[in-house]
Parts: C-alpha cells; sequence; structure tokens
C-alpha cells in the first residue's frame, strides 16, 4: 500500500446512532429464494435474464420505506446498488443491465436516497465487488458458472482489468450522482478460496478489485465517507473504518490488535439477504431487541436487514417486526443512542445487558429475564443516585450495605414484569 496521508474519517454519528438498516434489493427478488440464488443454480445468464425482463416493483415507495425505518429507529440505511448478480439499481450509464432497462424503467437509487435523507437518515452504499454477469469477470469457484465445461474457454477472452476499470468506473458514478454518501461498504474479498475443491483458479482480492485505487478514490470523491472491511486491505494503513462481522455476535467488543475498533454488525431478519418467500426462520421481535441491546452493550452498531419484494415493498413479517422493534424504541431508545459499554468495575447482573452514556452518565439496565424481585448490581453501591424504570419513569427503590465488600447495589423491583418487551431500567450515576 502506497503510503496514505488518510485521515480517519470522523465515526462520531455512526458509533451514536447505533441502529441502521440494509437493504437487499435486486431481481433476485423475482426469484425470492436467496439472494445467491444464481450461483446457488448455476444459473446462466440467459435463463437469468427473465427475472430482470419481469423486474416491475410497480408498488415500490422509498418513501413508505423511510417511514418505516424511522419508526423503527433506525438513524441510517445501507442499500446494494448491485449485489452479486450485476445488476445495477441506478442508470449506470456504463451497462444496459440496469433498472432503467427493466419494466420499472426508471433509476431506483436516486429517489430512495433523498426520502432516507428527508427522514434524517444518513445515506449508505452496498456495492458487490463480485459481479457474476460482467463479461470480464474472470470465472472462479464462486462464480454461477464454476461448472460449466467451457470454463476454461470462456475465461480465455475475460479479462479482470477490464472489470477493474468497470468496478471503479461505477463507483464513481455513485459517489457523483447522489449527493452526500456516508457509507460504503464493499462485498466481498476471497483471496484464499476455502470451499475445498482443486484450485483451478484462485479467489479474488485487493489485486483483482485493484482495491488501493479504489478506497482511495472513494476517499476523494466523498471525504470523510466511512468503508468497510471488505476490500482485502486488512493490514494497510487506512484500508477500512469499521468491522463487519456478518451473522455472528461477538463475544466482546470487536479488536484489532488487541485495540477496539468501530465495529458493526449486520444480521437478517431470516436467513436470506434477498427477499425470500418459503423462509421460515424468522427472529421475533424480542430476540432482534435482545440482539441490538448486546450488540450495543459490547460498543457496536447493528445493521438490519430487509429483503424488498419484487413489487417493492417491505413484506409483513418485515413490517412486523421492525414496527415492534419501533414501539420499544419509542420509549427506550435512550438506551441506545449514545450508549456504549460499561466502563469496568461495573459487574453485569444475571440475565441482564448495561449499556452507558458517557456524556449523560447514565447507566442502563436491560433486564432479559425478570427476577422476583430483587436484583443485585455488584460494584454499584455508593455509585447511583437515582433510579427509575426507562418506559415510565416510575421511581426504583435500592438499598445497599454499609462496608460490603461487593458493592452491592439492590433494587427492589415491581412483583410483575413492566408491559414492555425489554424492561431498561435507567441509572444516574453520581458524579
Ligand atoms: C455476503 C453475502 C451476501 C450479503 C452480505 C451482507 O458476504 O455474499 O449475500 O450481501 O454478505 O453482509
Amino acid at each position: 500500500m502506497p503510503k496514505t496521508n488518510v485521515v480517519a474519517p470522523d465515526t462520531s454519528w455512526f458509533v451514536h446512532d447505533r441502529f441502521g438498516l440494509f437493504i437487499h434489493w435486486g431481481t433476485y427478488a423475482l426469484a425470492a429464494r436467496h439472494e445467491w440464488v444464481k450461483h446457488n443454480e448455476q444459473i446462466p445468464d440467459g435463463v437469468y435474464e427473465k427475472y430482470f425482463k419481469h423486474f416491475d416493483p410497480d408498488l415500490y415507495d422509498p418513501q413508505q420505506w423511510a417511514d418505516a425505518a424511522a419508526n423503527a429507529g433506525m438513524k441510517y440505511f445501507v442499500i446494494t446498488t448491485k449485489h452479486h448478480e450485476g445488476f445495477c439499481l441506478w442508470d449506470s450509464k456504463l451497462t444496459d443491465y440496469n433498472a432503467t432497462n427493466t419494466p420499472c424503467g426508471r433509476d431506483l437509487i436516486k429517489p430512495m436516497a433523498e426520502a432516507f435523507r428527508a427522514k434524517g437518515l444518513h445515506v449508505g452504499f452496498y456495492h458487490s465487488l463480485i459481479d457474476w454477469h460482467h463479461p470480464h469477470f474472470v470465472i472462479d469457484n464462486l462464480h454461477s458458472m464454476r461448472n460449466h465445461p467451457d470454463r476454461a474457454k470462456m475465461n480465455e477472452s475475460r479479462d479482470q482489468k477490464q472489470y477493474a476499470k468497470y468496478l471503479h468506473g461505477q463507483v464513481r458514478e455513485l459517489l457523483t450522482k447522489y449527493g452526500k454518501v456516508d457509507v460504503l461498504f464493499y462485498d466481498f474479498s476471497y483471496p484464499v478460496m476455502t470451499d475445498g475443491r482443486p484450485d483451478t483458479t484462485k479467489g479474488k482480492g485487493r489485486d483483482d478489485w485493484e482495491s488501493e485505487k479504489l478506497i482511495a478514490m472513494t476517499r476523494k470523491l466523498q471525504p470523510g465517507i466511512i468503508v468497510n472491511d471488505r476490500l482485502n486491505l486488512e493490514d494497510a494503513p487506512g484500508g477500512w473504518d469499521i468491522k463487519t462481522p456478518e451473522q455472528f455476535m461477538p463475544r466482546e467488543w470487536v479488536k484489532v490488535d488487541g485495540k477496539p475498533v468501530v465495529w458493526e454488525t449486520c444480521q437478517t431478519f431470516s436467513g436470506s439477504w434477498g427477499y425470500h418467500r418459503d423462509e421460515a426462520s424468522w427472529k421475533s421481535v424480542g430476540q432482534l431487541l435482545r440482539m441490538l441491546i448486546e450488540v450495543v452493550s459490547k460498543g457496536g452498531n447493528l445493521l438490519l436487514n430487509v429483503g424488498p419484494t419484487g413489487r417493492g415493498e417491505f413484506d409483513e413479517r418485515a413490517m412486523d417486526r421492525l414496527r415492534g422493534m419501533g414501539e420499544w424504541m419509542k420509549r427506550h431508545s435512550r438506551s441506545i443512542y449514545g450508549c456504549t459499554s460499561a466502563p469496568v468495575g461495573f459487574l453485569t447482573p444475571q440475565d441482564c445487558r448495561l449499556t452507558w452514556n458517557p456524556e449523560s452518565r447514565r447507566m442502563y439496565l436491560h433486564v432479559f429475564a425478570w427476577p422476583f424481585r430483587h436484583l443485585h448490581m455488584d460494584g454499584f453501591a455508593g455509585k447511583v443516585a437515582y433510579a427509575q424504570l426507562l418506559n415510565d419513569a416510575s421511581e426504583i427503590r435500592f438499598n445497599e450495605k454499609p462496608g460490603d465488600a461487593a458493592k452491592t447495589l439492590t433494587l427492589d423491583l415491581p412483583v410483575c414484569k413492566p408491559n414492555v418487551e425489554i424492561p431498561v431500567i435507567e441509572l444516574y450515576m453520581k458524579d
């Protein structure tokens, strides 16, 4: 990596806001059986084309999407401008394989960015480095044509450099035509193939994407943009700004070389990212809220995904989860925004998660399993000035024993669990 004079972007808005919406939308929404369907079923271009020909999201209303996200308490969003299938949601001048040439006939990104911005959300673009449609993307072991008998022959005419040029050109379009872009989520690198196949080709990484150049351009066109960690520039200075564990809850604050870093986990409601009609593994509102709380208690962000339908809507299952989370966030977002993990020395009581707002100096105790009737908080005695339930600001009285070595503070809770998904006790800490 050439020496970069990159000033690390300001991530303060990002770590304050904590909760964002991921949107995976492309022609795979019509197949409705995973955004990797082209790879999974090894569908040739000529067959896959039917989804392009029938892509007609007549109910698409980005204002409704932005409302749903804002009402859920989300503060930023990240849209797939292009996923691995190669289809582009915007009016790219570099390919015909974009939304304007489908029955929908228009650029879908512009009104989306505008609608979310108008609602006060930060704007993020996910952009796939992988492209199973571009004629110069060299067929590797992840490609939808990996088992084609003429693979080697097909690769003879492919020039990955041409693809890199296309990739850079498209990112330039995205970063110059849609106003301020706050986040770029590149996806993804696989320099070493680990699927156990004979390694007839290598995977793809920084050399294939020309990642150094790509990130330099990204930062130049959008100063202050926050870039994720999938360009295969792990060890390059300025090669990434945030770590992005996927479908995975880290045990603790994510660290690199022993130092805590800015991190965001992305998660789905069910299993796939694109709209999946038949998937039954949807998480409950309670599970999703516990996920959000746990992430914040470890100093991270949650990017939660919706896969809109081919008609352009968030389906009922997604709306139900978003509404449920919003219902809780309406009264409890104070324990999420601006919060992080509790300072050392404050032990997390059993079945609880702690978050801490260093500015307001308030600690939030999230009670995952409502006890009868006392909750013991070690390390807290002498440090709390006042305590209340967050949902209704009703006082919670507490006791502490002078001279207690464990410095235990005991909360005196009502017998009945408050009628909210996850009760939170707000503790005003002494200075
Ligand atoms: C991936 C997958 C994918 C999804 C994404 C989200 O690596 O390829 O389909 O878009 O991660 O993080």
